[in-house]
């Protein structure tokens, strides 16, 4: 399992629409693999593929967060929202492709997700708490939406100016982003 760089945004592979997965294949096992090692070491509680650079329809999380407790690694490929409740929750979102920034962002409290596992079944969920909020985000990604998207302007234009000078200092400093 290899550490993947994150793309940071801005960024156009982050606004990009990803192509549904076709095949389980062992290149999309070894992707998932990454992904899922690159979540832990950032560390965050989901990632998505475009967030390292590759388009396809692929998300990974794990939000369980009691100290402790077993981690939940997970695969979705090309998930889909069947369900949304009508009760929303307000969570203070971050983004591992927008270090360092949070802002509260509305979403339906509750979904129901369907998507295939690695070993090519379809598999069907409801999430609630911040595993929903973490999923609706994952797939927001897959469809080139950012948490900002969600924000006011003003503040989606600052903090998008703040990304420009970090990743402009990184370059500086010689580390890849
Ligand atoms: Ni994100």
């Amino acid at each position: 399992m290899t550490v993947r760089p994150i793309l940071i945004h801005p960024d156009p592979r982050l606004k990009t629409l990803c192509r549904p997965v076709p095949a389980i294949t062992d290149d999309l096992r070894r992707l998932a693999d990454d992904m899922l090692e690159t979540m832990y070491d950032a560390p965050g509680i989901g990632l998505a593929a475009p967030q390292v650079g590759v388009l396809a329809r692929v998300l990974v999380m794990d939000a369980v967060k009691e100290e402790g407790a077993a981690p939940r690694p997970m695969v979705l490929v090309n998930p889909e929202v069947v369900w949304a409740s009508e009760a929303r929750s307000i969570y203070d979102e971050g983004c591992l492709s927008i270090p360092d920034q949070y802002a509260e962002v509305e979403r339906p409290a509750e979904v129901t997700v369907r998507w295939t596992a690695l070993d090519g079944s379809a598999q069907e969920e409801r999430f609630a708490g911040l595993w929903a909020t973490c999923v609706q985000h994952e797939i927001d990604h897959l469809d080139g939406r950012l948490f900002i998207d969600y924000l006011k302007p003003l503040k989606r234009q600052m903090i998008t100016r703040k990304m420009v000078k970090l990743k402009r200092d990184r370059a500086r400093e010689g580390v890849k982003v």
